[in-house]
């Protein structure tokens, strides 16, 4: 039976990539952020590919993602943003894991575990400067980066933070936190006495902002194609995703017929129903019930009724001519026009992340 399928195109990765890297002074790092499956494109080809195309440096959330990051790039640097705790230790220093440190108390739990191990452990540090959620606050910095960086556990490497809000119509909200972290990065080198490797920037502030990358930024949603298109953007890049379904029935009903769970839609005329081997529990977004559209033959057909777990119904129109088995695209391109994953979001009231993320780690994707 056909299922939905994901198809992965890794030379958008590779053409995103250069087109980053072009626009960077050589001596910015690219750490590339892969977390969530890296935006549900399948994190162990895509590191694969990114390794080949000369990325150095892997971010992620926990550090499951991480062992199977370093599977893929033996070499890379692997940053480890969620917080690490003590029993991991000893598998980050053997997987040469960098974590991130968020919290005093979290740094002299590392530094415990490290010493018990007898090793000495790299860590970056993160600052909250605004984002109000990781890491450490401003206040006595000084004295917390002092006592982090006099513990024999610990190595401390870099100096990080992460932007709330980047709006070229509200400059000042990022300026702040921009400030905020160079001058938390003069306390912290004064108090370890040595320079340290700064990154603050993902992918809007890149966009946004040349002035602050710093010794690396850490993209995620730019290399996979998206927060490209506005004005004024630095960097153009495009979706290397494709999102496909099959036509698992289509038949022609009367005016005024009920389609799906709690009748929600109703036939205006004699139309042909089509129903699509997708739905919610494949990461297709519930909330795009009577208001998403797919693409079929190259046009977009509207998605009628409730979105079930396991199917989708599409009002084809009548007289359609479409066929059973025939393929939807939900992300992509078909025909003359194509679908992304931020304007399905528009749909759902989300963002590109969401859409992308959602689609579950059961659908099989292809990679080409
Ligand atoms: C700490 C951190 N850095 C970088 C990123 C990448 O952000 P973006 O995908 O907007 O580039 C994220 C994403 O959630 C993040 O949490």
């Amino acid at each position: 039976m056909k299922r939905c399928r994901v198809e992965v195109q890794v030379s958008g990765l590779a053409r995103n990539i250069h087109a980053l890297r072009d626009a960077l002074k050589p001596s910015t790092e690219i750490i590339f952020v892969v977390k969530s499956n890296a935006y549900g494109h399948g994190l162990g080809p895509v590191v694969a590919e990114a390794a080949a195309q000369g990325i150095r440096w892997f971010a992620v959330a926990y550090l499951h993602e991480a062992l199977e990051v370093r599977r893929h790039a033996p070499d890379a640097g692997i940053l480890l943003l969620g917080a690490i705790e003590a029993g991991d230790v000893s598998q980050a220093l053997a997987h040469r894991i960098t974590p991130v440190v968020m919290s005093l108390r979290q740094g002299l739990m590392l530094a415990e575990a490290a010493r018990a191990s007898r090793i000495v452990l790299p860590v970056h540090v993160k600052i909250d400067t605004g984002m109000g959620r990781l890491g450490l606050s401003t206040d006595n910095l000084n004295r917390k980066i002092q006592r982090l960086s006099s513990e024999e556990g610990l190595h401390l490497e870099g100096l990080c933070s992460h932007f709330a809000t980047v709006e070229p119509r509200r400059p000042e909200l990022a300026r702040t936190q921009y400030e905020r972290f160079m001058a938390a990065v003069d306390v912290a080198e004064a108090a370890c006495g040595r320079r340290l490797m700064r990154h603050l920037s993902s992918s809007r502030a890149i966009q946004f902002h040349e002035e602050w990358d710093l010794d690396a930024i850490r993209p995620g949603i730019l290399l996979y194609g998206y927060g490209s298109s506005e004005l004024g953007m630095r960097i153009r890049t495009r979706p290397w995703l494709t999102w496909k379904a099959y036509l698992m029935q289509v038949k022609t009903v009367a005016a005024g017929v009920p389609v799906g769970y709690y009748s929600s839609y109703r036939t205006e005329c004699e139309t042909d129903i089509g129903t699509i081997s997708v739905g919610y529990a494949d990461g297709f977004l519930r909330s795009l019930s009577n208001r998403g559209f797919v693409l079929v033959r190259g046009t977009r057909r509207p998605v009628v009724g409730r979105i079930s777990m396991n199917w989708v119904t599409l009002d084809l129109g009548p007289n359609s001519g479409i066929l059973e088995g025939e393929e939807v695209v939900i992300i992509g391109r078909q025909g003359g026009d194509e679908l992304w994953a931020d304007e399905i979001a528009g749909w759902a009231g989300t963002i590109a992340y969401e859409t992308l993320t959602a689609i579950s780690q059961d659908v099989e994707r292809a990679y080409g």
